[in-house]
């Protein structure tokens, strides 16, 4: 099965819009959302409203952004410009997005993978950007591989395929467009393996594009891309609403 996979969305309805069209085109058969449909962007509720409308079969988690809109967590632990952008966010949502919002736990245990925001073990807070990080999450995964999203970096962790799980040396990297990352099946399950989409909405990678992912369930193979959208549009959204210069800023750094 094809998946269309992102995250990281953050309000940004340019970005999203020009993500869901990717995936139509590549004729995705089903979602894996990784978290944080509000904060920092301009459009909170329309893209709760377009992502809780996707027709085909969704898995979403919620992140730490959407938690602080719902009021169940804390934004003081947010920097100033994230907690004004996600109290403001607070106002901007409809009750039938707190709802849906509301019904999304941070971690998800599917059948053929499993679904973090951050990590499994501290799913709304813990970053998943250090070897030390990915070994000490690995008995908390059911089912790999494992996709999470909250560094806003595309990435892959994965034991290296020639040594057991827990016992040998992991294999860390970006992925670039176009590369192909693939896990690999043993009789015992899939070696352990980790896929981060990057940000739809807030890239932090130096490239301003938004980025997302196609995974093929079958081949265990999973391909990540950039795609243009109009930034100067949700640059000037961002500024309509009074939300902080910085945000508008760091869409075109990629930061
Ligand atoms: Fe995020």
């Amino acid at each position: 099965m094809l998946y269309g996979v992102f995250s990281d969305v953050h309000g940004n309805l340019e970005a999203l819009t020009s993500v869901l069209a990717f995936f139509e085109k590549s004729a995705v058969e089903a979602y894996i959302f990784c978290g944080d449909l509000v904060g920092y962007g301009p459009d909170p509720e329309a893209c709760v409203q377009l992502v809780r409308g996707l027709r085909k079969s969704l898995m979403p988690v919620c992140g730490n952004h959407d938690q602080a809109a719902l009021g169940v967590l804390d934004p003081n632990w947010f920097n100033p410009y994230a907690r004004q952008a996600v109290l403001w966010s607070r106002k901007m949502i409809s009750d039938e997005s707190r709802t849906f919002l509301s019904r999304l736990t941070a971690r998800l245990d599917g059948r053929l993978f499993t679904i973090a925001h951050g990590t499994p073990r501290r799913p709304a807070e813990e970053y998943m950007l250090t070897v030390a990080a990915f070994k000490e999450n690995m008995p908390k995964v059911p089912v790999w591989p494992l996709f999470v999203g909250h560094s806003h970096m595309p990435l892959f962790f994965r034991i290296r395929p020639d040594h057991l799980p827990g016992a040998g040396d992991v294999e860390l990297d970006t992925i670039e467009q176009g590369r192909e990352v693939k896990g690999e099946r043993r009789p015992y399950g899939v070696v352990p393996i980790v896929f981060n989409p990057g940000s739809v909405g807030q890239p932090r990678d130096q490239d301003w594009r938004a980025c997302c992912g196609l995974y093929d369930s079958d081949a265990l193979s999973f391909r990540v891309f950039r795609l243009e959208y109009d930034i100067e549009l949700s640059q000037k959204k961002i500024r309509d609403a009074g939300l902080p210069e910085f945000l508008a800023l760091r869409l075109a750094f990629g930061q």
